[in-house]
């Protein structure tokens, strides 16, 4: 086994901001191939990649090292093929899901397990050979730390592409970079699934009592997770909240745009998240204005950055050095699974608010160099 290539799964659509990304953060990889959502790369012999490296790319979703692709005329002959690739592998799960059909939110789509990849999960853990098998492998569960996960990509029914990862931060865990977020029929907005993936990904340390303000916060999806945590919440905005959220005991309404309050009424709040429909320099301008006040003590952020315009992404590293010089230590970015075109950022004024990471397993490390971003959020 030696793995030449690297695979990214991405939204589909940000495969070109993706691949930009990966020359300025990564210039010794390669641009290979690429089907919308999903794009190779030629990782060069002298420089091979550890099998649990990071990225610094915040719109890779998942990657993984790429054994290769698989075609046939059955699922059973396919998984076949999948099985010599992945050779004598010591395995812990497998991960098989679909490059996402749309746009999150278009058409009713939205990203995570289908139908067809839970099925093809079924054939491949059936089909493994009886020698490798020394115990059933669990398929589409979510991953502990340092175990390893061979990867699945149905890029076309008939067309996996076939990889492995050893699981490290949070979205490496899941299967295909999504965490499995039920949708409740009350939930009022997409919001509701951002906010859910927002907090399981940034392990941002909130905590029931806790305050929060949400600038931007209608309808008010997000806020209904956030309540759900616990929290009081007071939303700024000046459209309508949904009624469900409005007579939440735990909720505020301010009906207004952040301009017309004194920062120091946001003194009582420990957390900031912002959901606005404008420009990521005018968000930054907005909370600049909010955290700067010597009389704010808000500890962390949760900043959705629209990006109507892709150029915008080039931005992304002054965005985020924008934040650390206001006094937030520790900072990251991702465009969420469950985003539209905007990215999701982290900041916290100290590591030691981080929420305690989950228990990471004992493993071997491969002789390869590791490769890892400076990733403050994670263990
Ligand atoms: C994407 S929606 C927010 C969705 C909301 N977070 C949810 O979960 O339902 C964007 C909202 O930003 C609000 N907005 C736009 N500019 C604003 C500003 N300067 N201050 C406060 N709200 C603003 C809009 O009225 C709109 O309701």
């Amino acid at each position: 086994m030696d793995p030449h290539f690297l695979f990214i799964v991405c939204q589909r659509g940000a495969e070109t901001v993706l691949k930009q990304e990966v020359a300025r953060e990564h210039p010794a990889l390669r641009f290979a191939y690429s089907r919308p959502g999903f794009v190779t790369f030629k990782v060069p012999d002298e420089e091979p990649l550890a099998e649990d490296a990071e990225l610094r790319c915040v719109f890779a979703r998942t990657h993984g090292l790429s054994l290769g692709n698989v075609q046939g005329d059955t699922a059973q002959r396919m998984a076949a093929s999948l099985w010599q690739l992945a050779g004598d592998l010591r395995l812990d799960h497998v991960h098989v899901w679909q490059r996402d059909a749309a746009m999150p939110g278009e058409a009713g789509f939205e990203p995570g397990l289908t139908p067809l990849a839970e099925e093809v999960g079924q054939i491949i853990a059936a089909g493994r050979p009886a020698e490798s098998a020394r115990r059933p492998l669990p398929v589409n569960r979510v991953a502990r730390s340092g175990q390893r996960v061979l990867d699945c990509v149905l890029v076309e029914p008939d067309q996996w592409w076939i990889g492995y990862h050893r699981a490290a931060a949070m979205p490496s865990r899941w299967p295909g970079g999504v965490p499995k977020i039920a949708w409740p029929a009350e939930a009022v907005s997409r919001g509701y699934l951002k906010m859910s993936e927002a907090l399981l990904w940034s392990r941002l340390p909130v905590a029931p009592g806790d305050r929060c303000v949400e600038i931007g916060s209608a309808p008010g999806g997000s806020c209904q997770v956030l309540l759900e945590r616990g929290l009081r919440v007071t939303g700024i905005d000046p459209a309508e909240m949904d009624p469900a959220v409005l007579e939440h005991p735990n909720f505020t309404q301010v009906r207004a745009r952040p301009v017309s309050l004194k920062r120091r009424e946001f003194r009582a709040f420990r957390w900031l998240t912002v959901d606005t429909n404008v420009a990521p320099q005018h968000t930054l301008d907005t909370v600049e204005t909010i955290v700067s006040n010597p009389q704010v003590r808000i500890r962390g952020l949760l900043l959705t950055l629209k990006m109507p315009d892709w150029e915008l992404a080039e931005a992304i590293p002054e965005y985020l050095q924008r934040i650390r010089d206001w006094g937030y230590h520790y900072v990251n970015a991702r465009q969420l699974a469950f985003n539209r075109q905007e990215i999701c950022v982290v900041a916290l004024r100290t590591r030691s608010l981080r929420r305690p990471p989950a228990p990471r397993q004992r493993t071997r490390r491969t002789g390869t160099p590791r490769q890892r971003m400076d990733h403050p959020l994670e263990p």
